[in-house]
């Protein structure tokens, strides 16, 4: 993996935004990626509310202006009326991958019967890999580390390996 890896990660959350409680999902996912990828990439950090042009125009500049390689995102993913992190995700990827969702979904049901509520998702635009995890910051730590393995080959593939 080259050591100029660009990572973003991205909490979608009207009440974290607003300064109403802190933003405990944000430095979760980059905790656990700075445990398996180290200290080299340079990670960005954005706190937005669950707007859906917003969260594209977000993803879409983190994508084409940043060059970012791997944005994770956090939240919003839920059936109530303002979570829209999916379709926002999807107004931004070119190319879907359902995997992760699908296998995120599989590993936390077996733990918690309300991981079916999260319609999270995972796509590419150009080079740059897009992973939607649920808000909560427990929900993090069962869903992230067992992408890892599948994360890190897709970079590969979208680096042209
Ligand atoms: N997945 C895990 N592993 N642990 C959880 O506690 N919470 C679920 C689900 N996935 C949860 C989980 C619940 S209650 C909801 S509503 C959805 O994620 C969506 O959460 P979000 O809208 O904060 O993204």
């Amino acid at each position: 993996m080259p050591s100029s890896l660009r990572i973003a990660r991205v909490t979608l959350s009207d009440r974290a935004s607003a300064g109403i409680y802190a933003d405990l999902s944000g430095p979760e996912i980059e905790r656990i990626l700075r445990a398996s990828f180290g200290d080299e990439p340079t990670i960005l950090v954005h706190l937005i509310p669950d707007d859906r042009e917003g969260i594209a125009a977000t993803l879409r500049a983190l994508c084409d202006d940043e060059q970012c390689d791997l944005i994770v995102t956090t939240g919003g993913t839920g059936p109530a009326p303002r979570d829209v992190t999916p379709e926002a995700t999807r107004d931004v990827i070119v190319r879907e991958l359902p995997g992760f969702g699908e296998a995120m979904r599989a590993v936390s049901f077996a733990k918690v019967p309300t991981a079916i509520l999260s319609r999270a998702t995972a796509g590419t635009r150009g080079r740059t890999l897009v992973v939607n995890l649920p808000g909560n910051p427990r929900a993090i730590g069962e869903c992230l580390p067992p992408l890892l393995p599948a994360i890190r080959e897709c970079l590969k593939h979208l680096q042209g390996g």
